[in-house]
């Protein structure tokens, strides 16, 4: 190892403790994709059969992606533009791309933080009245009937979202000792202590048998239904908050002799605990609402923002001690995105950090303003829930899973680091790795995650997503996408002012 990189390794802040990693490693995972995204996939794609699809892309491509980004973060001691740099000179362009997009998802992201902080406050009056649907989309989000750019501010919105950006650099700025790890050993006990009061209170309400029933009864047909198998594996991604570098930077701040295998066992488990324990407190709620309503379980469902703003409200209403659930349920959902929100922004200021030298409190006012500056722009404005479900939904298409079939395919077949990588992380763990890593990496994960592009590309073209214009799906939604990719090659080809690649000899190491 070349004497500069050894003095920046020692340089790099780290982790205080295994349990202080492993809390923002959760921290991370868990978020709204477990509590909305995560029931409301299973109940689409064969309630109970879906389980099997989702605990086989658990293992197949969550686990081994997991313990591989941990591997790369902490064998290179960097983001991951500057690691895999080390790796190739060329691989630096997929790191600057996962920044890119950490950018574009940390941009909306903070926005629904913002509305679930907002609405915490309005579940004390229930001040969405009698139609949940009408308040969310017109008194609170003044949102206009055409998508397109904003034209105006929604004080609503803007506040809130204020309050979130100035929490989040804050913790940043703190660094990752005292930041995020101590704020992560705050927040994950109350997340875990408030949602397993909402648990407890919704699997007794009446109706919540029928609503679990729904939930679980399995529909063994939708096994044999590819797209359903391509869900598994898309909520997996998201929720392990895998494919967009996060792992690989919060594991860049891991000390030398951390355990990687057994870490990313316990953080994959706890998080699909979560999501499970998650899609039993919703549907619970959801049965007690179908039988109140004398409707089918089926018909109370909603996915998305539906789900959360809009169905989660009409219950509310309609519970006993329905205030209070609603504060409980809205502020778990803003500590769950909060503690991922900060791990996503990390990623770009650690990112500019490794590229510039610059120090952590300038890095995260300056680059951390700048994704703040973007999100008070944009979302909180008429256009923005147009803006928000578009670049949604094309970002965790074509950005973290491109980018995550891209970077397989580069460091299995073309680099072909895979040995290398188990051999560094079996060095160090308790649990050592075997050639079905490297089979799950190299052929199971590359096929699903390149299926997973065709199926959702040939959806594309059948009809427009979310039955937007083209118009407006070429620059809010293509357009993101592509500029994800384009400033990802830009950064790169900016030359780096220490000519030859740090680690050079590292690099030999590791081949
Ligand atoms: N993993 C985070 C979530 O589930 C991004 O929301």
């Amino acid at each position: 190892m070349s004497q500069q990189t050894r003095d920046q390794g020692e340089q790099r802040e780290q982790w205080g403790s295994r349990a202080g990693f492993l809390m923002a490693a959760i921290g991370s995972a868990v978020g709204l994709g477990n509590i909305w995204r995560f029931p409301a996939e299973a109940y689409k794609n064969g309630g109970g059969a879906f389980l099997l699809p989702y605990l086989v892309a658990l293992l197949t491509a969550g686990l081994p992606l997991l313990i591989l980004e941990y591997t790369v973060g902490r064998k290179f001691r960097k983001s991951p533009p500057a690691a895999f740099r080390q790796i190739s000179r060329p691989a630096e362009v997929i790191g600057w791309w996962q920044v890119a997009i950490c950018f574009v998802i940390a941009a909306y992201y903070a926005v629904i933080v913002a509305w679930a902080v907002r609405y915490a406050g309005f579940s004390f009056g229930k001040d969405w009245g009698k139609d949940p649907e009408k308040f969310f989309a017109g008194d609170f989000l003044h949102a206009g009937s055409e998508p397109g750019l904003p034209s105006s501010f929604v004080g609503n919105v803007f506040w809130p979202l204020l309050g979130v950006w100035i929490i989040v650099l804050a913790i940043l700025a703190l660094g990752v000792r005292r930041g995020i790890e101590r704020a992560n050993k705050i927040f994950i006990p109350a997340l875990v202590f408030f949602f397993v009061i909402l648990v407890l209170r919704a699997v007794t309400l009446d109706g919540a048998a029928e609503g679990l029933d729904a939930l679980f009864s399995p529909d063994w047909s939708a096994l044999t239904d590819g797209s359903v198998w391509v869900a598994a594996y898309g909520q997996i991604f998201f929720s392990l908050s895998i494919g967009f570098g996060i792992m690989v930077t919060y594991a860049s701040y891991l000390g030398r002799r951390a355990d990687l295998t057994g870490s990313a066992l316990v953080a994959g488990f706890a998080n699909s605990s979560f999501e499970i324990l998650a899609g039993i407190g919703v549907f619970a709620t959801l049965g007690f609402m179908a039988q109140a309503n004398g409707a089918a379980v089926g018909d109370v469902v909603s996915e998305g923002v539906g789900l959360a703003f809009i169905a989660f409200p009409a219950v509310i209403s309609q519970m006993p001690m329905g205030a209070a659930f609603g504060v409980i349920f809205f502020l778990s959902l803003a500590i769950a995105g909060l503690t991922s929100l900060v791990s996503i922004v990390q990623v770009v200021i650690s990112a500019v950090q490794d590229r510039t030298g610059m120090r952590r409190v300038p890095a995260v006012w300056i680059v951390g303003g700048l994704v703040a500056v973007v999100s008070l722009a944009l979302f909180p404005t008429d256009a923005g829930l147009s803006l928000l479900d578009a670049a949604d939904h094309f970002i965790n298409q074509y950005g973290i899973a491109l980018a995550a079939l891209v970077f397989l395919v580069v460091m299995a077949w073309v680099l072909r680091r895979l040995q290398p990588f188990q051999a560094h992380a079996d060095e160090t763990s308790a649990v050592r790795l075997g050639a079905w890593w490297r089979v799950c990496l190299g052929v199971i994960t590359p096929v699903v995650l390149g299926w997973m592009m065709v199926d959702s590309l040939r959806k594309e073209f059948d009809e427009n997503y979310g039955g937007y214009p083209t118009s407006f799906l070429a620059w809010a939604g293509w357009g993101v996408a592509v500029a994800a990719v384009l400033v990802g090659v830009l950064i790169s080809l900016i030359p780096w002012r220490d000519a030859p690649v740090e680690g050079d000899a590292e690099r030999e190491e590791v081949r």
